[in-house]
């Protein structure tokens, strides 16, 4: 399990960062600046990532699920599951122990959520902490948003996780773009992977592969910004430089 190294970046702590956050420590300011040198619309990246959190929870809600698992959660900075869905059972897991030490604080006084440490590459043991604080022969909100670009092989966890949710469960997934920007996304890699934490990023295609068991909501896998939006988007949604989806286990 990942120890607390504060002279290492780590993806939580530099997500945070770009949010405008203050559970960061100097190596992830410093790794999100030269992030930020090659993809500059990164911040806003990270809040499309994060207002799409908030429409796949409220899709679930209204699909009747009462209870998420939210796999590499991070560090509990806004708009959190329990904000959007009051009342949820909620099950935060991240390998970083900062973000699970945030998240225990910002949870404190909210009974029906809670973290725990754990790595999604480990069902096993994820689903054992799941079954203590979630009903799992009942529909469950399975999030996994902006995490399986670092995971470099997550069809076996994958197929674990979705052959233990109840039929009606949904899964939503924000997941990096291998399509775009092929240079830039070298540099980006090239960074990640000199932090200890290499990437992976995929094309729409293996994005929808990852969930082809299960029944895409309309409209499938689409850049982040235009699953299902609030208002018209304006801007480039390839900016976004991830793809969402939300499909549900029948
Ligand atoms: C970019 S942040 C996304 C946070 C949150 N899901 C969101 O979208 O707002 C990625 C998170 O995944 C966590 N993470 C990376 N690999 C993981 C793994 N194998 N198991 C659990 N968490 C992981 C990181 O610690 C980090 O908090």
């Amino acid at each position: 399990m990942a120890e607390i190294d504060p002279e290492r970046p780590h993806p939580a702590r530099i997500y945070d960062y770009l949010l405008g956050g203050a559970c960061n420590f100097e190596p992830d300011r410093a790794f999100a600046e030269q992030f930020l040198r090659v993809m500059p619309g990164a911040a806003d990246a990270a809040r499309l990532n994060r207002a799409f959190l908030r429409r796949a929870v409220r899709t679930c809600v209204e699909g009747g699920i009462t209870q998420f698992l939210d796999l590499g959660s991070g560090i509990p900075t806004v708009g959190n599951v329990h904000e959007t869905a009051p009342g949820a059972r909620v099950l935060h897991v991240d390998n970083d122990p900062i973000a699970i030490a945030h998240s225990e604080i910002e949870l404190a006084d909210t009974p029906n959520a809670t973290a725990v440490l754990g790595d999604l590459r480990d069902p096993d043991a994820v689903l054992t902490a799941a079954a203590q604080v979630l009903d799992l022969t009942q529909p469950v909100g399975l999030l996994m948003l902006a995490v399986l670009h670092f995971v470099e092989a997550p069809e076996e966890p994958l197929r674990r996780y979705f052959d233990a949710l109840a039929p009606g469960s949904h899964v939503a997934i924000t997941h990096g773009t291998a399509d775009e920007e092929p240079e830039k996304r070298e540099d980006v890699l090239r960074l990640y992977a000199g932090s200890g934490s290499p990437a992976t990023p995929r094309t729409r295609t293996q994005v929808a592969a990852l969930v082809e068991s299960l029944t895409p909501l309309p409209p499938g896998v689409v850049w982040t910004p235009l699953w299902r939006p609030d208002e018209p988007v304006t801007t480039n949604p390839a900016h976004s430089l991830t793809y969402a989806i939300v499909a549900r286990k029948p």
